[in-house]
């Protein structure tokens, strides 16, 4: 349903997509994705078609060690990049997870602002340097495809990250990225400093340079895309935007940026932008990070026509007020329609359309949850399998457990629920509460039951589908466990959606907070040996 004609685009005028969803973007506050959602991410990534996919941090914690080493395993297509600073235990970290790849790389980082190395890293530029030199050297010893970032580049002096690069170039590099770290510069000042740096290190010619911009000041695409035309050939970005701080680079709009205007530049990718708007709704999904209904591209309102002069000249000609097609972004694209008639095998073909394989008993039990939500709906669409699957993919990794509840809702008296809960061992907790309204309710009676305290940060409610029986689909984030995280839920009626998503969110926090006492662990041990951290693990 999302094929695309492949776009031939000769390679001196190819773009390439450096995906950071689940590095970068991971890093913003209240993420918390799983091994299997990190891989279900992944794999539509490759769907959509992106060069490469930085898969994680793997020096940071088991679990980012594991996520990537089960994308390197099993997503086919992009090349598969793991983050290390440059630090040799970091390196050998990225190279243990991400060597089962089909075309692995190393991504290593050191910052050449004066500001970081002063402050942060408390060196010298010589260090720098050294470091640097022997990072790419090592990296470069395990694999071919090596990629350097110099750091907050915009905000250094240009000449000294000039002789950084041309270090890492020497020992091999093979693509230099030029990160904006902190989106400080302008798109003229960034054209600038590309041209410079090609004037000072005349074998960029011979490698492939990357740009990579956070969003602070709102221009991290206008600078990904001035990057681009002062000569580099890969964007690092993120799907929705999301990252650290404001973000990162939005995938969808540079890439829909570089075909639609083609005709003004020559340069393209070679992304099948009809899975742009499915890979938004995924990475909604298991990041709880809500697009605004005005983002460009896939935006609820993105092709939505309010004046009625403009809706006057769409009816006539769509051109006259739209630039871009919404079936070409993939948001016209829900035309596959099951009934509580159908079985199995209609689901399971249907699955396999959309892109997902799921057999044994993964199917049983999304023919499970298709069979209660056909029952309640006449229709359920590509959209309603595509929440049902992500529901599924949460359920599995899911430590709590929402057994049922019951609530009783009425402006006379204060709604009062008890629910039962399993926890972690199995046992099966109940817990009663009463509150302002019946969601509030729930959530204080999960609170009772698991016997953590937790506060509510976010609570947002939207629905799959249109129609009066669409599937309600409800995100939560709060912080329990010292921890905010998010969880989301799907079902028909929006309480049942709102108490898997609160006790998803609980489950979240608890694995992260077990995550990060297996991290303070690391760190102590890691604090004896002398070459550990000088840096923080964010980048
Ligand atoms: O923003 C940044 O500088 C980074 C680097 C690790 C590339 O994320
Ligand atoms: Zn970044």
């Amino acid at each position: 349903m999302s094929e695309q004609e492949p776009v031939p685009v000769p390679e001196e005028r190819r773009v390439h997509i450096f995906d950071t969803t689940l590095r970068d973007g991971e890093q913003s506050p209240g993420i918390s994705l799983n091994v299997q959602e990190k891989v279900e991410i992944a794999q539509q990534l490759a769907r959509l078609g992106v060069d490469v996919i930085e898969a994680g941090f793997p020096i940071t914690s088991p679990g980012d060690f594991d996520a990537v080493q089960a994308i390197a395993r099993s997503v086919r297509g992009p090349v598969i990049a793991g983050l290390a600073r440059t630090h040799k235990a970091d390196i050998d970290a990225a190279w243990g997870a991400v060597r089962e790849a089909e075309r692995p790389r190393i991504h290593t980082f050191i910052s050449t602002s004066d500001i970081h190395i002063t402050h942060q890293l408390q060196t010298t530029r010589e260090d720098v340097k050294g470091q640097a030199r022997a990072a790419v050297a090592l990296a470069k010893s395990y694999v071919d495809d090596v990629e350097f970032s110099p750091m907050d580049a915009t905000r250094a002096d240009v000449e000294f990250t000039a002789e950084v690069c041309a270090i890492a170039v020497e020992e091999g590099a093979t693509v230099i990225n030029i990160p904006d770290t902190v989106g400080y510069t302008t798109p003229e000042e960034y054209t600038r400093y590309f041209a410079r740096l090609y004037e000072l290190v005349p074998e960029l010619e011979g490698v492939r340079t990357s740009v990579h911009c956070h969003d602070d000041l709102g221009l991290a695409v206008a600078n990904s895309f001035a990057g681009v035309l002062a000569g580099a050939r890969q964007v690092e970005c993120a799907v929705n935007g999301i990252g650290e701080r404001a973000g990162n680079c939005s995938l969808e709009e540079i890439v829909m940026l570089l075909r639609t205007r083609s005709d003004a530049h020559g340069l393209d990718t070679t992304v099948n932008t009809r899975e742009l708007a499915r890979t938004s709704r995924i990475v909604t999904r298991f990041t709880g990070y809500v697009v605004q209904p005005n983002k460009a591209v896939v935006g609820r309102n993105a092709f939505a026509h309010e004046s009625g002069i403009h809706q006057d000249g769409v009816l006539k000609e769509r051109t006259t007020y739209e630039i871009m097609d919404a079936r070409d972004v993939g948001l016209e694209s829900n035309s596959l329609v099951l009934g509580k008639h159908s079985g199995r095998h209609a689901l399971r073909d249907a699955l396999i359309k959309l892109g997902f394989r799921v057999e044994g008993n993964a199917l049983n039990q999304a023919f499970r949850r298709f069979k209660e939500i056909a029952d309640k709906k006449k229709q359920v669409t590509a959209l309603d399998l595509e929440a049902i699957v992500s529901d599924q993919v949460r359920e599995a990794s899911a430590r709590y457990e929402l057994v049922w509840f019951d609530v009783e809702a009425s402006t006379r008296r204060e709604p009062h629920a008890k629910v039962a809960v399993a926890l972690p061992s199995g046992e099966e907790v109940v817990g009663e509460s009463s509150g302002d309204g019946p969601v509030d309710a729930i959530f204080g009676a999960i609170q009772r039951a698991v016997d953590t305290s937790c506060e509510l940060r976010q609570y947002t409610v939207s629905a799959v589908t249109e129609g009066g029986d669409a599937l309600g689909e409800v995100t939560v984030m709060l912080r329990a466990h010292g921890r905010l995280a998010s969880g989301q839920g799907v079902a028909t009626d929006i309480l049942e959606a709102s108490a898997r998503a609160y006790v998803r969110a609980l489950s979240n926090a608890l694995d992260g907070a077990a995550v990060r006492e297996a991290e303070e662990v690391a760190a102590e041990a890691a604090r004896v040996s002398v070459d550990w951290v000088r840096s923080l693990p964010s980048a």
